[in-house]
């Protein structure tokens, strides 16, 4: 309700401004202390997935807390989850701005953010100050003046930095926004990637006494040959979960909208049906050996219910966010 009030204000703004600002609010509302994130539970279905007890199945997708600054304000809203990032082993700006597009028509946004982060040192600092204990999701990704051919190694470092700090880490194969990330998900790449994470896990999880969980984001621009591919790797180097999809080089439902024509990836209303038909298929591929995260265009309960329905065991949400306002999580935990 709150929202609808703020939202046209909101919206007046550049989306950049808008987003920071809303960041910002949510810290100085929980710095106030009326609003007690550690005490504020709302009742929903645990479930466990990947070893892990989540106190409901809505989490935040990556990319709105980049730099992990806001863990109190987000768990605020009531997620069960969330995962920050996508951060990279040394800062990095980003694309240059504008980079942020609203499709207010068809509900959608398109972002060429270009994984803009502080670096994984600063986000790890973050982490340790925050008082969070819930589930907390860390995506990695490389960054962008790393030749695709050494991104192992970005990924390492960064794996061995957040390790103590993660409740699972998110292997971002898939932002369309930095140059050559995606052709890591093609089967040669991926086998290499994986086998060079899994080891590395292994070693960190003797060295910590804890084994900590490993999911793969996917892009839902994918031929159903490539999705099972990518499934028969996961199974084959025992990876714990895949998340199901990130943003999209397709405009189908936005075409001539003003801003649809931007470079970057297309999120919200418009991704729906495309992401819900990648879990579907990788359900099937997968036939139970690996939880599904599933995440692009969820607005209301029957959306998380039909990515429920398509095979996922959790979801994810990051536009609705934007266009529904925060009570959009308790609406959704309350109805799953
Ligand atoms: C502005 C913006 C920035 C994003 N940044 C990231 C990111 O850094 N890493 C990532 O894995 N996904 C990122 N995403 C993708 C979202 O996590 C999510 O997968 C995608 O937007 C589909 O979900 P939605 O339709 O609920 O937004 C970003 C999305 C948006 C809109």
């Amino acid at each position: 309700m709150l929202y609808e009030l703020i939202r046209p204000a909101l919206f007046r703004l550049d989306p950049e401004t808008a987003h920071h600002l809303t960041l910002r609010g949510l810290k100085a509302l929980c710095r106030l202390g009326g609003w007690n994130p550690l005490r504020y539970s709302p009742k929903g279905r645990a479930r466990s997935v990947m070893g892990l007890s989540f106190p409901n199945p809505v989490g935040l997708a990556a990319g709105l807390d980049k730099n992990g600054e806001c863990l109190e304000g987000l768990a605020a809203l009531g997620f069960g989850f969330i995962e920050v990032g996508t951060v990279t082993p040394r800062p990095q700006p980003g694309n240059p701005a504008p980079r942020l597009f609203r499709v207010p028509e068809a509900e959608a946004i398109v972002n060429r953010m270009g994984f803009n982060n502080k670096g994984v040192d600063y986000l790890a600092q973050e982490i340790e100050r925050s008082r969070y204990r819930g589930v907390l999701g860390i995506n990695i990704g490389k960054n962008r003046d790393t030749p695709v051919e050494s991104a192992l190694d970005d990924y390492l470092e960064s794996l061995r930095k957040v390790y103590a700090l993660a409740s699972y880490v998110t292997v971002n194969i898939s932002s369309p926004n930095t140059p050559g990330l995606r052709t890591l998900q093609t089967r040669e790449n991926l086998a290499q990637l994986l086998a060079g994470l899994v080891a590395e896990r292994e070693s960190l999880a003797r060295q910590h006494g804890r084994r900590v969980p490993l999911a793969v984001k996917i892009a839902p621009d994918l031929e159903p040959r490539e999705i099972e591919e990518i499934a028969d790797a996961l199974v084959r180097f025992r990876l714990d979960a895949v998340i199901a999809t990130n943003t999209t080089a397709s405009r189908a439902g936005v075409e001539g909208l003003g801003h649809a024509g931007e470079a970057g990836g297309l999120s919200g209303r418009p991704l729906f049906e495309k992401s819900t038909e990648i879990v579907r298929r990788l359900s099937r591929a997968l036939q139970g050996k690996l939880p599904i995260i599933a995440c692009g265009g969820i607005f209301g309960v029957d959306d998380a219910r039909r990515k429920l329905d398509a095979g996922a065991d959790l979801v994810q949400i990051y536009t609705g966010l934007i266009y529904r306002g925060p009570a959009l999580v308790s609406e959704l935990v309350k109805g799953l």
